[in-house]
């Protein structure tokens, strides 16, 4: 096992066949992404964790990524409030696992690149080449001042970001000792021994929204991340998104495939399934958590008009959190995703309100649906 290849070929098909990559979103949290007060809601305790990681690799679930979050949102349920740091979750869970690529996701001001860059070999050590990396370049000012940090303006977050993947790309492939002479750091006689698995290094994704974010990931990371242009009309819109995307990754003689995100809630009958929705989401969502994170995104009461507020809330619950929701009978979840895959998204991460509870019935039923469609193996 210890020399298995792991080229950036294999690296990024995660070791597998499967057109459409399926990924688990958000378990490290508590909560995960689902902001409610249901009593069956996500623990995010280590146990539940690698129960569900244990589900997932058994299944052929292909990746498993979490969210790199310091502080909750507060509620009812202090949303968030209780979270496993991600790149040491992804090497316990990377241990437990054999075929499952699992990502840390971390934000480049808060870790010294050369730590970082240590931390992700020792992962990818321990999971023979499949430890992922999400950077975040950062937005949440909350979370940054608690760390004493001050946030850059928006631009140069990202010039800062360059910086820091730079050195991390040098620390995992320069075979000597280097110097960096950077605006952000300035580093003499780095060593950084041994190199990640196999000859190759972890698969690297962002997440930005904004233009900037984009071109960042286009320029550097194997994945890009969107929450954006999902809903069930709108598959043209996803496919134009990933071709504009693609073919700008081109433009600069790389490859670079699509991702994005969404919440499953899959029951026998669609009677169940939107039941569920509304029971979990909308009736016993935790109203609190929603407003403090529209208010970090620059919402409030007094500078929205009183409809467009409800709305808002409305649609942050039950759909913006946990990104697009797949609400139905395995089958038009399967269709959902299906159809998602043939407008060329590589993948989608995924969350469930309890992914140990829920996620079984989902591998069941949706992964062989996906397979007959020729999506998965
Ligand atoms: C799939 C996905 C995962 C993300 N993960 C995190 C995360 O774990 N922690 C975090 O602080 N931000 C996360 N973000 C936020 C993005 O990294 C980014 O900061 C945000 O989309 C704003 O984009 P911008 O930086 O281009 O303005 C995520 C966004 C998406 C769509």
């Amino acid at each position: 096992m210890l020399d298995r290849p792991a080229s950036m070929r294999d690296r990024a098909a995660m070791y597998n066949t499967n057109t459409l990559k399926i990924g688990m979103f958000g378990a490290n949290c508590s909560s995960g992404r689902s902001a409610t007060k249901v009593p069956e809601r996500w623990s995010a305790s280590w146990p539940d964790c690698l129960q569900m990681a244990r589900i997932a690799d058994a299944a052929g679930i292909d990746f498993i990524l979490p969210i790199g979050r310091w502080k909750g949102y507060g509620g009812d349920t202090d949303f968030h409030g209780a979270t496993l740091e991600t790149v040491t979750w992804a090497t316990g869970l990377l241990a437990a696992t054999s075929r499952v690529t699992v990502f840390g996701t971390v934000h480049a001001p808060l870790f010294h690149p050369l730590i970082a860059a240590k931390e992700f070999v020792t992962a990818d050590h321990v999971g023979e080449g499949r430890f992922g990396l999400n950077i975040v370049a950062g937005w949440n000012e909350g979370e940054f001042s608690m760390f004493g940090v001050t946030q850059r303006d928006h631009e140069t977050r990202y010039a800062f970001a360059q910086e820091w993947v730079d050195i991390i790309k040098r620390a995992w492939s320069e075979p000597d000792t280097f110097d960096v002479d950077g605006e952000f750091f300035q580093l003499k006689s780095v060593r950084a021994f041994p190199k990640p698995h196999g000859g190759s290094r972890p698969l690297i994704m962002n997440a930005g929204s904004s233009g900037t974010g984009q071109a960042f990931a286009i320029r550097n990371c194997d994945a890009f991340f969107t929450a954006t242009s999902l809903s069930r009309t709108s598959l043209e819109a996803t496919a134009k998104k990933v071709a504009e995307v693609k073919e700008t990754a081109r433009g600069l003689g790389r490859e670079i495939e699509v991702y994005s995100v969404g919440q499953v809630i899959c029951r026998p009958t669609q009677r169940e399934a939107d039941d569920y929705y509304q029971h979990a989401l909308i009736d016993n969502a935790d109203w609190g958590a929603v407003e403090r994170m529209l208010t970090l995104r620059g919402i409030t009461p007094e500078n929205t008009a009183p409809d467009e507020y409800a709305a808002k809330r409305r649609y942050f619950a039950g759909n913006a959190i946990g990104g697009y929701p797949f609400v139905g009978t395995p089958d038009k979840v399967a269709n959902e995703l299906a159809g998602l895959g043939q407008a060329g998204l590589r993948g989608i991460a995924l969350s469930l309100i309890n992914y140990v509870d829920e996620l079984p019935y989902f591998c069941d039923e949706v992964l062989p649906r996906l397979a007959r469609m020729g999506l998965r193996t």
